[in-house]
């Protein structure tokens, strides 16, 4: 059957929305009725709050809300929470943090926390004419004309820091940028930012028109393509390290703490070299880092972005960890671009994420930064640990188990029987398959 096209789906009421999903994609059980509205919070507002987060929204996705304990981090303890659907990441970041609890835990600092943000536009004229007024007249008139904008965030010691005039005529022809880095405190920044930067537009618009300097045409050449935050921040960077005397590098698996110290710190150089090995490396990180970043309310496709971008700057997408081994010390460690907030977004709107920044402590942004490069470091450290002992399915299927027998509609007494079965033994789909009919059928 051709399902229809529907006009005006937006201002149907939410079980008119389910009724015309039931009807165009559901079977006659109303099945699909009945999970989408199972899914619904009793308490009304809280359904409410969740539902206008976002458009058309006719029930609410869940995903785990976990805790990875034990973190050590420069002295103080902490407890993570994290957002995940995938088995044992959690787990891994545990026990991570437990590694790492009695070598003196992860370290780090912050390397800036500037942002930038462009406006794009188009000018058909004399370039030195432009540089000029922008150098002695333009810039001043930017920030003050913004004066109004950035004055809340001045106050919290952040705002404006730098405005420049970028040619960028040689790369594509008469393009120039307005380029302008920021300082956006505990916010993540996105609104402050394209608020300045579509002012700076107006006031670049206008400003040149009332200009003598200029000519008719050049006047009318200039064409704003677009003002926008560039998600890509290198300079709001945070690293997070470890480092432990080699022979306390001991692994329950029985390698020698020299021959895991030389594979890790291999495993780690072959994700710096090797693009297909890096995107997956990476990948784990970001199974920490993202993670979190769900808890806190932040957004984690910005994050995603940025992280690759970085991954990528030498024009080669590499690892985002780095491990050396010097004077008998293994030191392992990432540089990570990451721009959070803990206020404005659904900080404060978001019942889990005031949970989750209470747990934390309720951090600055500076302090999320850091907690997150943490969880991305632990992460890796989890991942690599497996990868080059006992190979990561171990693991991994142990904790995938439980998946597999809710699959199979196991019962609580089954569930257990098979925690205890698979004790010494490697979790394989086909095995549980294979036991659970075994068990079954006895
Ligand atoms: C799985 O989600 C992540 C890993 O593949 C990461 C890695 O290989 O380093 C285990």
């Amino acid at each position: 059957m051709e399902n229809k096209i529907i006009e005006r789906f937006s201002k149907l009421n939410k079980a008119e929305k389910i009724n015309w999903l039931v009807r165009e994609y559901g079977d006659s059980s109303k099945e699909m009725e009945k999970i989408l509205t199972q899914y619904w919070n009793q308490e009304e507002d809280l359904q409410k709050l969740h539902e206008e987060f976002s458009e058309n929204t006719i029930s609410n996705f869940y995903m785990p809300f976990g805790i990875a304990p034990n973190f050590l981090i420069n002295g103080e303890i902490y407890a993570i929470p994290m957002v995940i659907e995938e088995s044992s990441v959690v787990a891994a970041a545990a026990k991570s943090a437990k590694f790492w609890l009695d070598k003196g835990g992860f370290k780090t600092s912050i390397v800036g926390v500037s942002k930038s943000g462009h406006v794009h536009f188009i000018f058909k004229g004399d370039k030195d004419k432009l540089n000029s007024w922008f150098s002695e007249y333009l810039r001043d008139e930017l920030f003050a004309k913004t004066g109004d904008i950035t004055k809340n965030m001045r106050s919290r010691g952040g705002g404006i820091l730098t405005i420049e005039l970028v040619d960028k005529t040689s790369e594509l022809e008469n393009y120039y940028q307005i380029q302008a880095t920021f300082d956006t405190r505990d916010s993540m920044g996105a609104n402050f930012i394209n608020s300045c930067l579509e002012q700076f537009a107006q006031v670049l618009k206008t400003e040149i028109q009332r200009n003598e300097l200029f000519s008719r045409e050049e006047k009318d050449s200039l064409q704003v393509i677009m003002s926008i935050l560039s998600n890509y921040t290198p300079e709001c960077l945070v690293c997070a390290e470890v480092s432990c005397k080699i022979e306390d590098l001991r692994d329950e698996s029985g390698i020698s703490p020299e021959e895991f110290a030389w594979k890790f710190r291999q495993a780690v150089q072959i994700a710096e070299i090797e693009p297909y090995r890096a995107t997956t490396h990476n990948k784990g990180i970001m199974n920490g880092v993202d993670s979190v970043v769900v808890a806190t309310g932040n957004d984690f496709r910005a994050v995603e972005a940025c992280v690759h971008t970085y991954a990528s700057r030498t024009g080669k997408y590499k690892s985002l960890t780095h491990c050396e081994i010097e004077n008998g010390i293994f030191r392992f460690w990432i540089n990570l671009p990451l721009a959070l907030g803990v206020v404005g977004g659904l900080t404060k709107l978001h019942p889990l994420v005031m949970v989750a920044l209470q747990i934390l402590k309720n951090p600055s942004a500076e302090k999320l930064m850091q907690i997150v490069a943490v969880a991305g470091l632990a992460q890796n450290f989890a991942a690599l640990r497996s990868l080059i002992t006992t190979g990561i399915q171990k693991g991994h299927m142990k904790m995938h188990l439980l998946n597999i027998l809710n699959q199979l509609e196991a019962t609580e007494e089954e569930k257990q029987y098979f925690i205890n079965f698979f004790k010494d033994k490697t979790v394989s789909h086909h095995l549980v398959i294979s036991e659970f009919h075994k068990l079954r059928n006895k």
